[in-house]
């Protein structure tokens, strides 16, 4: 499309040359008026590429031309370039004022004409060129990055499911505890950011099983001391695993496996970490994942009933568990039952994750 110019003078003979000499310019259109008001309308509905207003007109002048065309959105960059007289000095401060870019003194140079019009043009299709590109950057970053949080989401996801292989913990149990878990992000006021965050690294919690021999980890008993001090190496395991990303999820991921056995009173595992220097995501994730542990049935036990695995909450609380977790947990208590009911074991295949 050729560059438009838009020129606005209330003298005929003006019109004429000053579009006889736009026409000498390289791929232009002129767009010629002599009624200013006219001119408004028009410009109202096109962003042209260069302005050149007289200044001296009847019923509305340059400046005030000026002044309205900068007012309109998606206006503040066109070039404008204002004819004057020479002895206007006043009015060309306040046309500069008004966003005018340069000048023309009256009688008008062809020379001087052509040689501002040029310029201006240049310089106006250069910024649209960069405004272009950067643009098509923004656009380019945003999808790679969509991308690559797509894959990063899938990849975690395999991952998690590889681990279920091994794992008598069910996929119905990682869905429940990880939605678990950003119930309670929600309930303590944690940003949307960090409730999809823990909503997505919680189900990776116990990756380090992967790392337990079966004897130990289907074992249909009660473990020894000695076999449990095997088991607590899942935590350790886990955050080796995870641990050393860039990625903000396998970050969340790696921190989560580390301290999802910790206890709030400091005799858990595998740092004995104490109150709130326990990290809130793991102290959010005890809660959801020993909930859902009791309520569920284990090679080594039968699924506690609910009640029971309330009162074991509640009792924990100050002790085993962050007494906020716990409330946050219980005050979501309708929805903690909807996701009772829709993640279950034989539904699993009909639901979306
Ligand atoms: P898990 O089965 O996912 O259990 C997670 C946590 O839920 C346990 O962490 C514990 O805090 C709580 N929990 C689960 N079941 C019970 C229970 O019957 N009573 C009580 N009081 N708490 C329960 P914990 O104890 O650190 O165990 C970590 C993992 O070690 C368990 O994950 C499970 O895979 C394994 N494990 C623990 N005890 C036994 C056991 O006696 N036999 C077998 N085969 N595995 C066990
Ligand atoms: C995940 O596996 O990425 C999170 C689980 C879910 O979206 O429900
Ligand atoms: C986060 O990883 O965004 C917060 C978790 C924490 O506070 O430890
Ligand atoms: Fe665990
Ligand atoms: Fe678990």
């Amino acid at each position: 499309m050729p560059q438009q110019v838009l020129i606005v003078d209330d003298t005929e003979i003006n019109l004429i040359l000053f579009g006889a000499l736009v026409k000498k310019l390289d791929d232009c259109q002129a767009h010629v008026f002599a009624d200013p008001r006219e001119a408004l309308a028009w410009v109202t509905g096109h962003v042209p590429d260069l302005i050149i207003v007289d200044y001296m007109m009847p019923d509305l002048d340059g400046i005030e031309f000026i002044r309205l065309v900068r007012a309109m959105p998606g206006h503040a960059l066109v070039p404008i370039l204002m004819i004057t007289a020479n002895d206007q000095k006043q009015i060309r401060y306040q046309a500069l004022d008004l966003g005018a870019n340069d000048f023309l003194t009256k009688p008008i140079d062809k020379v001087e004409f052509l040689a501002r019009a040029r310029n201006m043009l240049g310089l106006n299709q250069a910024r649209k060129h960069m405004a272009d590109h950067a643009s098509w950057l923004a656009q380019e970053v945003r999808q790679a990055t969509q991308e690559i949080v797509k894959r990063e989401r899938e990849t975690v996801f395999r991952l998690a499911k590889a681990a279920e292989y091994r794992d008598p913990e069910t996929g119905a149990h990682i869905l429940r505890m990880a939605h678990y878990s950003q119930l309670i992000a929600r309930e303590l006021g944690l940003s949307e950011a960090d409730q999809q965050l823990i909503l997505e690294a919680a189900p990776m919690h116990d990756i380090g099983k992967v790392g337990i021999a079966d004897k130990i980890l289907l074992k249909p008993g009660r473990l020894t001391a000695e076999e449990f001090e095997v088991m607590k190496q899942h935590a350790v395991f886990g955050y080796e695993l995870l641990s050393g990303s860039t990625s903000p999820l396998l970050q969340a991921a790696a921190e989560i496996a580390k301290g999802h056995h910790e206890k709030f009173d400091g005799t858990g595992y595998p740092e004995g970490t104490r109150g709130e220097a326990i990290p809130i995501f793991s102290r959010i994730v005890a809660v959801a994942d020993v909930f859902d542990a009791l309520t569920s049935e284990r090679p080594y036990k039968k699924a506690w009933e609910v009640e029971a695995a309330v009162d074991f909450l509640t009792s924990g609380a100050g002790t085993h568990f962050d007494p906020a977790c716990v409330k946050a947990f219980l005050n979501a208590w309708d929805d903690v039952e909807l996701i009772r009911n829709k993640y279950q074991e034989d539904l699993l295949e009909t639901i979306d994750l």
